[in-house]
């Protein structure tokens, strides 16, 4: 129902977003997009680059007056850099000579195509290489690095505002660990950020990057979502590969996950319970919202592990492909950690994924009529809640 596609290179002119099954109504603006692409942009581990890279954004179709259309939405980001990238990134030919000469000086030489042969470990540069026949890693590393995530945040913007306004959705997001910093152990959120910076200063002094983990939580979540009938109609399912569909993203789990291993089945499940006036509930919510593929009414609960980012600033030990010979990786501008913006991008993958979700159950034309099919869905569970079926 609700898909998207991304379209643009880490230095081409732009990026776009095409959003497509976003029923008519939605309230949604650009300033709205800035202020989420501002919170992918910053964050304790940023560089150099997301300080000079502003994100201009212009919605280009299915948004008049502030609301959706029902036609698909076309984003569009601008590269605030380009006038340094526009002849190396040139789509019409050029004279490749000049890449290396004065013909684009503000381009760092380390950037510049001809550096391009050493092949970084944990990027896409290698594999893209072998896999296109490419004798450098500049068209891999310009389509698979992580700068196509600000367009996945354009969509997810959208898709949390039609989240919000159908069915009170909302979806929150956190860093609960950064390397060896855990949420759990700071006495609060203030604590914990002061731990993230040194840990992020301390691991740029040694050359080092740093992972963690990310947690979304979307809450009032419609009963219903998703379907135990097949693998393909599990919320679960659809959630994880949406979230595991994001750069550098290596495990992830939905409530307990990971931690279900160790834990006795007596304790691993949400009872079920009557509440004071004899309705349904639960009193823990282990499975993270979903159980059967079919998302619960509890809080959707989702986490992930982000890898330490690839690109160290030494450069980690490759082969050069022209020469043959051991060599340090081309190393990039590059970032300390990409776990807070990661986290951003990863509420964008749930909501759109959730989003989708509703489409398939209350319709996808106009918010109007979702909302009257989500409202007659909502009496109907709670009629089945609070007063039971007859069997
Ligand atoms: C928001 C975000 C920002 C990232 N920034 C960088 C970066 O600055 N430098 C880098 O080497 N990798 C960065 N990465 C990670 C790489 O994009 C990713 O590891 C690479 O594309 C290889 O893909 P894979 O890890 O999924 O195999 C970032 C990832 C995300 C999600």
């Amino acid at each position: 129902m609700v898909h998207y596609y991304t379209a643009g290179e880490s230095h081409g002119s732009k990026l776009v977003t095409l959003l497509e099954g976003v029923p008519a109504g939605v309230e949604v603006q650009t300033d709205d997009i800035v202020l989420e692409l501002a919170k992918r942009r910053l964050g304790t581990g940023r560089g150099d680059r997301q300080k000079f890279e502003k994100d201009a954004v212009r919605i280009v179709a299915g948004v008049i007056h502030g609301k959706t259309i029902g036609s698909p939405i076309a984003i569009e980001i601008e590269n605030s850099e380009w006038h340094k990238w526009d002849k190396i990134m040139s789509p019409d030919p050029y004279d490749s000579s000049a890449l290396n000469s004065q013909l684009q000086p503000n381009v760092p030489k380390k950037e510049r195509s001809s550096q391009l042969v050493k092949p970084r470990p944990g990027h896409a540069d290698l594999e893209g290489m072998l896999k296109y026949g490419f004798a450098t890693a500049r068209n891999v590393l310009e389509r698979a690095s992580a700068r196509e995530t600000a367009a996945r945040v354009a969509a997810g913007t959208v898709a949390k505002k039609f989240l919000e306004q159908v069915c009170g959705t909302t979806v929150r997001y956190q860093v609960v660990q950064f390397g060896a910093c855990k949420r759990q152990d700071a006495t609060d959120d203030n604590e914990f950020m002061q731990l993230c910076e040194n840990a992020a200063l301390d691991a740029k002094k040694r050359g080092e990057t740093i992972g963690g983990i990310v947690q979304v939580i979307a809450e009032d979540v419609p009963r219903g979502l998703g379907s135990y009938a097949t693998g393909k109609t599990r919320l679960d399912a659809a959630l994880s590969a949406s979230v595991m569909s994001i750069q550098a993203f290596k495990g992830v789990e939905i409530g307990d996950g990971f931690a279900l291993a160790t834990t006795f089945g007596t304790e691993a499940h949400d009872h079920i319970v009557l509440d004071e006036f004899g309705a349904l509930t639960r009193t823990s919510n282990h499975a993270g919202g979903i159980e059967g593929g079919i998302s619960n009414g509890m809080p959707v609960v989702v986490r992930a592990v982000v890898k330490p980012i690839p690109s160290v600033p030494g450069g980690l030990p490759t082969i050069n492909m022209q020469t043959r010979t051991e060599d340090s990786a081309h190393s990039q501008r590059s970032d300390t950690s990409a776990v807070f913006p990661a986290s951003v991008v990863a509420s964008s993958m749930v909501a759109l994924t959730l989003a989708d979700f509703v489409c398939s159950k209350f319709g996808s034309d106009s918010l109007e009529e979702i909302t009257a099919n989500f409202k007659a869905h909502q009496l109907r569970i709670r009629n089945l809640v609070e007063r039971g079926v007859d069997v």
